[in-house]
């Protein structure tokens, strides 16, 4: 069997014009994904991580044939995204965060006949599905299922987004950020099943996240994304792994003034973020803590800053991300 979805450098440019003024507008470039290669397999969630602005919801639109890649190709179940563009939508389920197309003045359990007939699946079939996902996601203890659309909560939108994505029990699913803003019960409804789905049903999933937390949780595999490149890959653990000589000094500081000047003199990669007026959280990456820990304390005490809280800890995936996204520690 092929792989669920093969990628290999795709790139794309958004084009986007600016107003300057009444009559005068300057056209800008985006480059949203620069060339991006991966791989998925059935049985197997496969997660693209990456803050804000990294490109996944344009990577989730090419796969789902929603944007035309610039250059590079991919295949999704085999079939190719521009060329073969029919047989990619029969053979996936999207989510995207920002769901379009449902009907405000239908329930929940009408949108999904709506959408099961536009798909073009046979009515009895389409029926026990619905009422298997009305049951599944839950949606008939929230109510959902007679509710009006209008009448939703954030987390029973999303539950009828990912009900609709599975309309078609597609073996490949395109969720983009699919607990994006939602309750907790939600949330982890989500993660749960899709981790059934992939696991139990050998469904491929790609699913888009931003949160370190969730991608630990819910992914067999990560793609760490950042500004349109993958910078790394592994399981959570592998990545974790890949930057094992270093630990990360943690400290909580009441400041007077910037602690990163005094703290200069430690050529260490240093992340210095203020938390409140003058609290501040350092964060220092070192190959032997024992040995520049007490030097680093002093320093700060020196220079009249006081130093609240101290901890060792090994790097959290978040760690790993800065390394990747932003050159060696
Ligand atoms: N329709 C669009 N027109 C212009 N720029 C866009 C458009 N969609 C996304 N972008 C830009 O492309 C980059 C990647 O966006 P996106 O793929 O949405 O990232 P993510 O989903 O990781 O937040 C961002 O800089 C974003 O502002
Ligand atoms: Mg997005």
């Amino acid at each position: 069997m092929s792989r669920a979805i093969e990628v290999e450098k795709i790139t794309k440019t958004y084009r986007v014009k600016s107003r300057r003024g009444l009559f005068k507008s300057s056209v800008e470039f985006v480059e949203a994904v620069k060339g991006i290669s991966f791989t998925a397999d059935y049985g197997s969630i496969v997660c693209l991580l990456g803050p804000n602005g990294a490109g996944k919801t344009t990577t989730i639109k090419i796969l789902a044939t929603l944007l035309l890649p610039d250059s590079g190709s991919a295949r999704v179940a085999g079939y190719d995204v521009v060329k073969e563009a029919s047989k990619v939508r029969e053979n996936i389920g999207l989510m995207l965060t920002v769901e379009k197309g449902f009907y405000g003045k239908l329930n929940g359990r009408e949108n999904l006949e709506y959408f099961a007939a536009l798909y073009g699946l046979p009515r009895d079939i389409a029926l026990k599905r619905i009422d298997h996902l009305v049951k599944l996601l839950e949606l008939d203890k929230l109510g959902a299922d007679r509710k009006l659309y209008e009448e939703f909560s954030l987390g029973m939108k999303a539950r009828l987004s990912l009900a609709r994505a599975l309309l078609k029990d597609a073996p490949i699913l395109l969720l983009d950020e699919p607990t994006l803003g939602l309750d907790p019960p939600s949330a982890r409804k989500i993660r749960e099943l899709v981790r059934e789905m992939a696991h139990r049903e050998n469904k491929s999933i790609l699913y888009t996240t931003h949160n370190m937390f969730e991608a630990e949780i819910v992914c067999d595999r990560i793609l760490l994304i950042n500004k349109g490149v993958i910078v790394a890959e592994g399981s959570p653990e592998e990545l974790k792994d890949k930057i094992p000589k270093l630990k990360v000094i943690n400290l909580v500081i009441k400041a007077s003034g910037d602690p990163g000047k005094p703290l200069e003199r430690f050529t260490f990669r240093k992340e210095i973020k203020q938390e409140e007026n003058s609290v501040f959280n350092v964060k220092i990456y070192v190959p032997r803590p024992e040995d520049v820990l007490g030097e680093i304390v002093k320093t700060l005490v020196n220079s009249g800053h006081e130093v609240v809280n101290v901890r060792v800890e090994e790097p959290s995936l978040e760690d790993v991300f800065i390394y990747y996204s932003e050159g060696s520690i």
